[in-house]
């Protein structure tokens, strides 16, 4: 995996990127590009971009389909903070996808196992998704997998550790007792199957979880580090998530960042895939 350092807007950086990579795809509806979405706070300026892009003519999303993440158990799809409202109004009411072409778990199923189990013959059905794009939460989680979740897992029911749902209380009056305590979520697996990934880490808050993703192996209490095992996964940092790198990747991004001042990002390649 690699690991890329910019100064720019993360959100501008991963919506052109997506872009890029939906139109070389040359999606048709027998073919489509199959697209897996986050959601929180890193991502709002890439649907921004995305949306602009949209507008400009620079994507079409007619024959993309969409599976997300994850979404609370509990909140009915109209409440203002599941995630189903929050692809609403930040990318689906906006862009030409087509409404049968989106997925997101439903957290009221009353089967919840069934529910995750249909959503991933969806993605089987389909061949796979072929970009992953993903955010990190303070823990090191990925979509819901809360640190300790097997690197093979699937999508499921997870209970959230008070860390993420104080972590979350920002979007729910700052009352961490109404962030929902159960979420369905992608399992770990679910992102590394992907041809490939991109997540997102922006601010100090995440400096903990990039910094023990650059350092050596895999580690179940930090999810994020699944992705070295996937041969073509990126994260994409601003300068602020690289705060607390050490050994060799801290010298070698001051290295690359001293010498090459003027580049639109730095790439640091782990050893692993
Ligand atoms: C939630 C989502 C995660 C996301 C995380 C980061 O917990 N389930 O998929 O990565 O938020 O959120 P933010 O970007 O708001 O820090």
């Amino acid at each position: 995996m690699r690991l890329v350092v910019t100064n720019m807007n993360l959100g501008l950086w991963a919506a052109a990127y997506i872009k890029e990579k939906i139109n070389d795809f040359q999606p048709t509806s027998e073919k489509p590009f199959v697209l897996g979405l986050p959601t929180g706070g890193t991502v709002v300026d890439m649907y921004a971009n995305l949306r602009l892009f949209y507008k400009e003519g620079l994507v079409d999303f007619q024959n993309v389909v969409t599976f997300n993440m994850d979404e609370y158990a509990g909140l009915p799809p109209d409440h203002p903070q599941s995630y189903h409202s929050y692809m609403r109004r930040h990318l689906f009411d906006e862009v030409n996808l087509r409404p049968e072409n989106t997925h997101i778990l439903n957290g009221l199923a009353t089967d919840p196992q069934a529910e995750c189990d249909a959503f991933e013959a969806q993605i089987a059905k389909l061949g796979g998704i072929d970009l992953f794009v993903g955010g990190v939460g303070q823990n090191g989680h990925i979509a819901f997998n809360e640190p300790g979740a097997a690197f093979n897992t699937r999508t499921r029911l997870v209970e959230l550790t008070p860390d993420t749902r104080q972590a979350n209380a920002r979007f729910f009056n700052n009352d961490q007792s109404r962030v929902p305590a159960t979420a369905l979520s992608v399992g770990i697996g679910t992102v590394t199957d992907a041809k490939e990934v991109l997540f997102l880490a922006s601010g100090e808050k995440k400096a903990k979880a990039v910094a023990r993703l650059m350092q050596e192996g895999q580690d179940l209490k930090w999810p994020l580090t699944a992705l070295k095992l996937h041969p073509k996964a990126t994260l994409l940092a601003d300068p602020q998530a690289c705060s607390l790198l050490t050994g060799t990747p801290r010298q070698t991004l001051d290295r690359l960042m001293s010498e090459q001042p003027n580049e639109a990002h730095w790439t640091l390649e782990t050893e692993e895939a």
